[in-house]
């Protein structure tokens, strides 16, 4: 939980790059909701140098934030519409920034159907906070794991699976995914196979930052900049580009 001075106020789908001190700096995307500007949720997964000096961050410590960066969600494109929110692993972090926004404004879309998979059930990142978001009327919860234990009754295989059997028709809604790069190559793949339309996938393509705000040239995805064109990107912007994943 970070509490900026002066507080820092952003939308969802931005990022910010916050400072491991003596390392470095990352870009993260917050996980809470943009409605609260006081503080800001970031979830972190350890994987190298800037992420692991972060976890020995204790309650008070200073740390430089600057952002946000990016552009964010077009939240209004997705009113009267059904929202599919598809998240993998921790990729449902900065997902959880977007759902919490629309849970704001809940009746303004059809429907919120938030769907998630992890590898096992240990994995699943905000596993408490599900049982509250199942009982919100207007969200729909499906969750998979990709090998299950013996207390687990959900469904089972990868994320793609939860797309069987959507209760909406694609055309009468968007679809906004965030995970590692293969699930997102698989799941655009079944979210054009159901019909869903280019400009309706939203994608956050993560790709190494530096600068944040289109200077660098280390975040290039093809001719668009991650950080000052995204990091959300909808498909038909990409879809030309060999593997966008990679
Ligand atoms: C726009 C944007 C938003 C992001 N939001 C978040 C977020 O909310 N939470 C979060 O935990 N991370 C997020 N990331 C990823 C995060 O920035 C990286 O994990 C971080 O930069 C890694 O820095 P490091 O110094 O700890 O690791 P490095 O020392 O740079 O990397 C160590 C090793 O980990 C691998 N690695 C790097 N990144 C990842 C990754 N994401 N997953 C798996 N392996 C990786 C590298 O390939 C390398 O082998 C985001 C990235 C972008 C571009
Ligand atoms: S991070 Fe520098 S241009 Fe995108």
């Amino acid at each position: 939980m970070l509490e900026p001075k002066p507080a820092l106020s952003f939308h969802a789908g931005q990022f910010i790059e916050l400072t491991a001190p003596g390392v470095g700096e990352a870009p993260f995307t917050p996980s809470s909701s943009p409605y609260v500007e006081e503080s800001m949720e970031v979830t972190i997964m350890k994987v190298g140098r800037v992420t692991s000096k972060l976890f020995d961050v204790r309650p008070g410590d200073t740390l430089a934030v600057r952002g946000p960066y990016g552009v964010p969600y077009e939240t209004d494109r997705y009113e009267g519409r059904h929202v599919l929110i598809v998240g993998g692993g921790v990729g449902l972090a900065p997902l959880r920034s977007l759902f919490l926004a629309l849970l704001h404004n809940v009746s303004a879309y059809k429907k919120i159907h938030l769907y998630y998979g992890a590898r096992t059930p240990k994995d699943i990142v905000y596993d408490r906070l599900f049982k509250e978001w199942g009982k919100i009327k207007n969200v729909e919860i499906r969750r998979s794991v990709d090998v299950g234990d013996k207390n687990w009754k959900e469904k089972v295989g990868v994320v793609t699976v939860l797309l069987d059997n959507l209760p909406f028709k694609p055309k009468d809604g968007l679809a906004v995914a965030c995970g590692p790069p293969v699930m997102m190559k698989f799941v655009t793949k079944r979210l054009l196979e159901l019909g869903f339309a280019d400009e309706d996938i939203y994608l956050s393509m993560e790709k190494n930052m530096s600068c944040g705000f289109g200077k660098c040239g280390h975040c290039r995805l093809g001719e668009l900049f991650c950080c000052k064109d995204g990091p959300v990107i909808t498909w038909d912007r990409i879809k030309h580009l060999e593997d966008p994943f990679v």
